[in-house]
């Protein structure tokens, strides 16, 4: 065995990288519940991958066939329903695995401390991801396939002067069409994949080299022992690598039940509609994109000022998450040791991102609209106190206060109709949601016990 890895070595450094990412690559010992999720997302990544080949020897990427051959593959493939439902399960499954991993990041301060480009690529990641899923849902060419193509696609006629000429660049025709089902297999099965992989390959690369942050935010690097080991650290291989085969198993097992007793998820993993053959004369009753866009659709749809505003608006929701390193620059990384208020912004954002979730999935009524918009009022002015709280025992929390709040009344004053129905008037009582975010945020932080930051330890602690 000896020999033959020599053997190896001699011609590609095997061991070398072995050791430098696996055996010798030492990761704090503090590791949580949270960080399965980065594993998973490699997991998932290869499902979608395999189960992907299979269905693209069957599917057929033409109009007049698409919609045929994924029942054909349904039907008829041996195994073939368990290919696609792995496909479509693993969709959804991809994106709560990578929220749950964002979300780590955020509660870690995970993007600090030389990972800015971590975080960056992790955000082109998730780009990549959304273009990559948006792709595979035309493929089926069911009712939904198709008009969510279609105002997605139209989002780009939205900008100025170039706007048509380029949705028509986009499409490859005056409509969606073959044209359009084509090149969006192309993308969806060659290019955004092996994007894809080499951007996690990226992401791993650059992690490695500042290593990886943890609950505790404290970094390793900076005790080591007289072999230059972090006191703090673990080889990854076997220790964690034993852990997250933990987390593949019970993450399989979740999985795998949805799979066989609920591919569909109630019409949020699959939507009902697109059991429908795409028509172009019928339009949908209620189109809505796949739950895991549906929060910022909501942003798109909460900017009426006009289309444009509302695609700036959503691509602008986006664009603020990659700067979060240079929004975010309080010294202590993790929630753990910093004050109560930022604890509360953070658990106020991620309920906030999920109930824009929910609304993107619901009609629209007057109420709904309204408690969107205060939603996405929210969802802005969370980056903003971010940064207030970057030094909290300087911060001018009570000036922010009024001014954000003086901002949300603005807004509210140029939004007044005065020819308001009563539904308007009824839900005018919305505006509690900002205020009320502000006064929990800007507020209660001058409160001593809540602006209070803790001292973060030398050494990890559990
Ligand atoms: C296909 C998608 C992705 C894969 C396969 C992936 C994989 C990984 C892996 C294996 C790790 C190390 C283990 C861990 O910390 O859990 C990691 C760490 C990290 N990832 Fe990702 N990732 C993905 C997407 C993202 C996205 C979308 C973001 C954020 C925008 C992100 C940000 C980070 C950060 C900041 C770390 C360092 C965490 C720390 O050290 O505390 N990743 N990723």
């Amino acid at each position: 065995m000896q020999g033959f890895m020599n053997w190896i070595d001699e011609r590609f450094p095997l061991t070398k990288v072995w050791n430098e990412h696996l055996a010798e690559y030492y990761a704090p010992k503090n590791f949580n519940f949270w960080y399965y999720f980065g594993s998973l997302a490699m997991l998932v990544l290869v499902i979608q991958i395999i189960s992907g080949i299979f269905l693209t020897m069957h599917y057929k990427p033409d109009e007049a066939m698409a919609f045929a051959s994924v029942e054909y593959i349904m039907r008829d493939v041996p195994g073939g329903w368990f290919i696609r439902y792995m496909h479509s399960t693993g969709a959804s499954a991809f994106f709560i695995v990578v929220y749950l991993h964002m979300f780590r990041g955020l509660i870690y301060g995970s993007y600090k401390g030389k990972r800015e480009l971590v975080w960056l690529i992790g955000m082109t990641i998730y780009l990549a991801l959304m273009a990559e899923a948006f792709m595979g849902y035309l493929l089926p060419w069911g009712q939904m396939s198709f008009w969510g193509a279609q105002v997605i696609i139209n989002l780009f006629n939205t900008v100025p002067v170039v706007g048509a000429e380029l949705s028509t660049w986009i499409r490859g025709d005056y409509v969606i069409a073959d044209a359009t089902l084509n090149r969006l297999f192309a993308l969806h099965v060659a290019a955004v994949p092996l994007v894809l992989v080499a951007l996690v390959f990226v992401h791993i690369v650059a992690l490695h080299v500042v290593g990886s942050n943890n609950p505790d935010g404290v970094e390793i690097k900076k005790l080591k022992n007289d072999k230059g080991i972090p006191l703090d650290g673990i080889p990854f291989h076997p220790y964690y690598s034993v852990k997250d085969i933990v987390g593949v198993g019970v993450f399989l097992l979740v999985f795998f039940a949805i799979v066989f007793f609920a591919p569909e998820m109630g019409g949020y993993f699959l939507e009902h509609a697109n059991f429908e053959p795409a028509n172009s004369l019928k339009t949908p009753e209620h189109i809505a994109p796949v739950w895991y866009f549906t929060p910022f659709y909501t942003v798109l749809r909460a900017v009426t000022v006009s289309p444009f505003a509302g695609t700036v608006a959503m691509f602008l929701a986006i664009i603020f998450l990659f700067l979060l390193p240079w929004i975010d620059k309080n010294p202590i990384k993790s929630w753990r040791y910093r004050n109560t208020a930022h604890t509360i912004n953070l658990l106020l954002f991620a309920a906030v991102f999920m109930v824009l979730g929910y609304l993107g999935v619901k009609p629209v009524t007057p109420e709904l609209k309204e408690l969107g918009t205060r939603m996405t009022e929210i969802y802005f002015i969370f980056f903003i106190v971010l940064w207030v709280h970057n030094t909290p025992s300087k911060a001018k929390y009570l000036m922010w206060f009024i001014i954000l709040a003086g901002v949300i009344g603005l807004m509210d004053f140029i939004r007044y109709n005065p020819e308001a129905t009563d539904d308007a008037q009824q839900i005018a009582w919305q505006w509690i949601f900002p205020i009320g975010y502000l006064a929990l945020t800007l507020l209660l932080p001058m409160v001593k016990r809540f602006n209070d930051e803790k001292l973060v330890p030398e050494r990890v602690t559990s």
